[in-house]
């Protein structure tokens, strides 16, 4: 059963566990180096599913993408141009295939790319993504379910958007940088992961100021020269491990963090009751036998993370008390709700708000892992749970989390 997780619950997880690199930065700075000139090495890569699909979607454009043995990836676009068009078979795969929009708009001033449809956790639209392509000099078509963008006369321009989007501000942010003239995107998003994709730029000539707060302000250039770049921890994952910590009444040193990425994980683990200590080495999690409830809204950053929501649910499923969580930022992110309920977790749901009333134990079941963090939610209650649970699925989970399986293990978990 290669597509399932077995996990035998009730094994404190004590120890240290090394954070890998960040899936969400990492996305990001690999299409973002086709827009450089010679060979980009990139350090600290999360070797998972979904940056698999994303480097044979480079291979597919016509970038030599390639992992060295140091464990850093090479990526090498042509001398002349790569093709314009993103595979919709490999795309389909890979919401964030959608980054190539701004990208191959700043390389080829051309980009076709398939139009996301909706997906387990809600819609996701890409109006504000056309917006700031089109505010830049973009011609925008939509036919047959993909995007077609030209950008005849690209000049810089202001940009506000209706929502602090990630994605919609990395596009903008990968065309503003080869598009003469100044380009400012208001109310932008300012997740670490923008950041680090600023940084990235800037190292290869860029000129973008402003990263991590909502006014970004970037100066077009008209080359980018490659080089070799290390991405961030990834905040998700160290924060999923920090949980694993408090749920399973471990103590878990959390190593190769940001702790000031962490804050409002952690904010709202003390919240719960849990012991949280910033060490030289990293954060160090103890959790105790009894869980506070917690109220819970998900929000851009610095908000609490929607892609913690649904691994918070599973802690507070075990609260002493009610618990609220609103969530803000995607629609339809509670299908976690009905797998925790095989569990025996006790959640009513009404539109974006979960009620979560606290049971004293959960139980293995066989569950299904519906999307990425609803399976690091299983792996959660699963490591709590009284008796074997098995997670249906797991491919969601190994798209986000780098061997899983292997770290928790050697926290002293019993996964499969
Ligand atoms: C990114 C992350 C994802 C995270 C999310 C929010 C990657 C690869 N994925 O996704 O893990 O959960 O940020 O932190 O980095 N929206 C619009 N119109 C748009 C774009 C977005 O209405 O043009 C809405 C979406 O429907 C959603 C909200 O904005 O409700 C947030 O989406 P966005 O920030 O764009 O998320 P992603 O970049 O897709």
């Amino acid at each position: 059963m290669k597509n399932s997780l077995l996990i035998e619950g009730g094994y404190p997880l004590n120890g240290r566990v090394r954070v890998s690199g960040a899936k969400n930065a990492g996305l990001v700075l690999l299409v973002a180096s086709i827009m450089a000139d010679g060979e980009t090495i990139l350090d600290n890569l999360p070797r998972i599913c979904d940056v698999e699909v994303m480097v044979k979607i480079l291979n597919d454009v016509g970038v030599n993408a390639r992992w060295n043995e140091d464990g850093s990836l090479s990526i090498c676009p042509p001398q002349g141009h790569v093709k314009v068009q993103t595979s919709y078979e490999l795309s389909k795969k890979l919401r964030a295939s959608n980054l190539f929009l701004g990208a191959l708009l700043g390389r080829e001033r051309e980009a076709v790319v398939s139009l996301p449809g909706g997906c387990d956790i809600g819609s996701r639209p890409m109006d504000l993504h056309i917006k700031g392509i089109q505010a830049l000099g973009s011609e925008v078509e939509i036919e047959h379910g993909f995007i077609y963008a030209r950008a005849k006369a690209p000049a810089g321009a202001r940009i506000y958007l209706d929502f602090p989007s990630v994605g919609a501000t990395e596009n903008i942010m990968m065309m503003a940088v080869k598009t003469p003239g100044q380009s400012i995107i208001e109310n932008a998003a300012k997740e670490p992961e923008i950041v680090d994709l600023a940084n990235f730029l800037n190292s290869m000539g860029a000129r973008v100021r402003g990263a991590g707060t909502d006014l970004i302000k970037i100066e077009g250039v008209n080359e980018l020269r490659a080089g070799r770049y290390a991405i961030i921890p990834d905040r998700i994952e160290a924060g999923t491990y920090m949980i694993a910590a408090a749920i399973s009444q471990g103590d878990v040193l959390v190593e190769n963090v940001i702790p000031t990425h962490l804050h409002p994980i952690v904010a709202k683990l003390q919240e719960t009751g849990a012991m949280v200590e910033e060490t030289d080495d990293g954060v160090r999690v103890r959790g105790g036998k009894r869980v506070n409830p917690v109220d819970i809204k998900t929000l851009p950053y610095p908000g609490f993370p929607t892609d913690m929501q649904s691994q918070m649910m599973a802690l507070l499923s075990l609260a002493e008390g009610s618990s609220v969580i609103v969530e803000n930022v995607f629609e339809n992110r509670f299908q976690i709700v009905d797998e925790l309920k095989r569990m025996g977790a006790n959640i009513k749901v009404e539109g974006h708000t979960a009620v979560i009333k606290g049971v004293t134990t959960l139980y293995g079941a066989r569950v299904k892992a519906t999307d990425l963090r609803a399976g690091a939610a299983l792996v959660l209650s699963g490591l709590a749970a009284r008796g074997e649970t098995i997670i249906e699925d797991a491919i969601h989970i190994f798209r986000g989390y780098e061997k899983i399986s292997e770290k928790l293990c050697q926290l002293g978990a019993k996964v499969k």
